[in-house]
């Protein structure tokens, strides 16, 4: 018999016949301005021709080697990484996803405390598996699966003083976002990352800065923290690091990575070829398209657009929050009914926390494409109130 999906990810009601570049097609042809971009991952756009290029290059030699071999196209996309990875951290090890970085990460930090508590923040998303979901805050994904593999407590986000009160010597680690995206798109604030890393140094915990969906570029910086000037212990990559192929990386600093050992973690596939031709080929289109200085000007023009829509809307919507080219639109209500109209419109958008209307557009957008997504924003905006 045929098997049919577990229903964990609710369908959007499109079949998606074609993509390129900042679009998606469904069956009869009709095009989609794409800012959902397959959770922020192809934040280069779909099919980006260099990362389509080099994958097919990949993939005329060979595909399945293991890290136990010395392979030219690691040794490339090391020596690329080396171009952007924050001078501090110079030891990295490739994954698959986004959860399974972060629950090398928090290995790590077990690993190298021998402590059990980790501190996470309210709103925060660090992915599903055990660990992960044990330092992901919502309530609603960790109902029914505890218990985890680590105490977390969750203390406000951007709130030193709790920070201050909640962490002491019992901590491995403390595990955030630069801006949490799930969460709501809610930017951290320089100072409070200050103050992480300082009282981090304080307690012996390792601070570990999440950068699955902040990172490479996205945010107007190549990682989101280095806004606030901070040095991480441990950093987390994912999603758009690999030009939409699925691959993941944990880069630590050498006096962590010293105290590791053969064993203490492997994957069958993390680091695998195409993967690591993926990550060489995006890191080459990030530096040549300058994409943080892209991303940071499309943002602001692209929040700027539909800070207008907003104004006019002030029924629907109550605010916007940004950073770079990672937008949401806090709205009055539960955000599912608008995105479906805002899809039958031709404008792709998901949810973020339990009200907010989140956009992750890839850096290649034009300024018609801003238009085109602002003026679908004020149809749907104007529907919407109608039948409210
Ligand atoms: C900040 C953050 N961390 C971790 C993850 C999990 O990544 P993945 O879905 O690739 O496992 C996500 C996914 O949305 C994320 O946004």
């Amino acid at each position: 018999m045929r098997p049919s999906l577990l229903p964990f990810i609710q369908q959007r009601g499109l079949k998606i016949s074609r993509a390129e570049g900042q679009y998606v097609w469904d069956q009869e042809g009709r095009r989609y301005l794409d800012f959902y971009m397959g959770y922020g991952a192809a934040f280069l756009g779909h099919r980006h021709p260099k990362i389509v290029e080099a994958l097919k290059e990949q993939l005329s030699k060979f595909m399945t080697v293991t890290p136990a071999f010395e392979t030219d196209v690691r040794e490339k996309c090391l020596d690329l990484l080396g171009e952007i990875l924050p001078v501090h951290l110079d030891m990295v090890y490739f994954l698959n996803s986004g959860s399974e970085a972060n629950e090398l990460a928090l290995k790590i930090a077990r690993k190298i405390t021998g402590r059990k508590k980790i501190l996470a923040f309210i709103n925060s998303f660090h992915g599903r598996t055990l660990a992960t979901l044990g330092v992901t805050w919502n309530p609603k994904y960790r109902e029914g699966f505890d218990p985890f593999p680590y105490e977390a407590t969750f203390t406000p986000y951007n709130n030193v003083e709790a920070v201050e009160k909640a962490l002491n010597e019992e901590y491995a680690a403390v595990i955030v976002e630069p801006v949490q995206g799930e969460g709501g798109i809610i930017p951290s604030t320089p100072e409070f990352l200050k103050a992480l890393e300082r009282k981090c140094r304080e307690c012996g915990a390792l601070l570990i800065v999440d950068e699955v969906q902040t990172g490479f570029g996205r945010t107007g910086y190549i990682w989101a923290h280095q806004k606030a000037g901070i040095r991480p212990d441990i950093m987390v990559a994912g999603k758009a690091v690999g030009g939409g192929f699925p691959v993941s990386f944990v880069a630590v600093s050498g006096e962590v990575g010293e105290n590791l050992k053969e064993g203490d973690h492997g994957s069958t596939y993390g680091g695998n070829p195409l993967a690591l031709a993926a990550v060489s080929a995006a890191v080459e289109v990030l530096i040549s398209e300058n994409i943080p200085a892209q991303a940071m000007e499309k943002g602001s023009a692209l929040s700027e657009a539909l800070k207008t829509v907003l104004e006019e809307n002030g029924k629907i919507f109550r605010g916007l929050r940004s950073e770079g080219l990672m937008i949401g639109m806090d709205m009055r209500s539960t955000p599912g009914p608008f995105i479906r109209l805002l899809q039958s419109k031709g404008l792709l958008a998901f949810k973020a926390g339990l009200t907010v209307l989140r956009f992750l557009p890839p850096y290649l957008i034009t300024e018609r494409d801003i238009v085109d997504a602002a003026e679908i924003l004020r149809n749907a905006a104007s529907e919407y109130e109608v039948r409210a």
